[in-house]
């Protein structure tokens, strides 16, 4: 059973920030490359966001295209402890689509409430407490979801690089500075010499609007 392709989105400043200190994140790139968001959500079989962004954001994960599918990606929430809210925009949108909360809690009042609203509980709990993004990619490839697009934050994104997990990266980058209070698209990966560092290979570059759309492969793709 293959693992599910997994294409990073990043959407940052130009000098790769993807929120104010405040954690605000909307918007930083315009209204085109929010349209190409949404179709390549509509083209991947599941959509991916950390707790942290489901908390500040309140998302509904939909892919918003026009005309607007029938068919929705399937909503996924790395969410270690349950904290998704009930009362939040994506669960209560469940009728729109599947969402799912990938958890390392094994029961409890928070799980039961999710389940009761409708959302599937995925039990990926690994090593350090959290969600292992091995076990979760293992799940989504169990239930034949083939392609997962990563839309952050910035720790869920670290995770899935640390572990070599992702094949792409879709890089949105619009002209405006954020500075180094603002949050980084990828949070610490715990790198100590430069040939750590992994290289990605630069596949193409696009201007959407004022923004740019860089595309990277993972240099074990080439
Ligand atoms: N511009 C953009 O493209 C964009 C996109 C997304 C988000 N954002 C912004 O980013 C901010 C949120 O980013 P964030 O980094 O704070 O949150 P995040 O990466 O969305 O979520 C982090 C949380 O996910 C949970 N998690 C579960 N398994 C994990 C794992 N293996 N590795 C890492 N985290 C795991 C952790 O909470 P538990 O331990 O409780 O599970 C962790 O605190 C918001 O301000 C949002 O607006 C911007």
């Amino acid at each position: 059973m293959a693992r599910p392709s997994v294409t990073l989105k990043l959407a940052t400043s130009m000098d790769g920030r993807i929120a104010l200190a405040n954690g605000v994140s909307q918007w930083i790139t315009g209204a085109a490359s929010r349209a190409r968001v949404h179709q390549m959500r509509q083209a991947a079989d599941a959509i991916l966001v950390g707790v942290g962004t489901v908390l500040a954001d309140d998302p509904l994960l939909t892919a918003r295209t026009l005309p607007m599918s029938d068919v929705q990606p399937v909503r996924i929430v790395a969410d270690s402890r349950a904290r998704t809210p009930v009362t939040g925009r994506l669960v209560q949108s469940v009728g729109l689509g599947r969402v799912v909360v990938a958890t390392a809690q094994p029961a409890g009042s928070a799980v039961a409430a999710l389940e009761t609203a409708g959302v599937e509980l995925w039990r990926c709990g690994g090593p350090s407490g959290q969600v292992s993004p091995d076990r979760l990619l293992d799940h989504c490839a169990a239930v034949g979801l083939q392609s997962v697009f990563l839309e952050g934050g910035g720790h869920l994104a670290a995770s899935f690089l640390r572990a070599g997990l992702v094949d792409q990266i879709a890089w949105f980058r619009a002209p405006l500075l954020i500075g180094g209070d603002g949050l980084p698209a990828v949070a610490a990966l715990g790198i100590e010499e430069m040939p750590h560092a992994v290289r990605w290979k630069p596949v193409a570059t696009e201007r959407i609007g004022d923004d740019l759309l860089e595309t990277y492969i993972s240099s074990d793709a080439v």
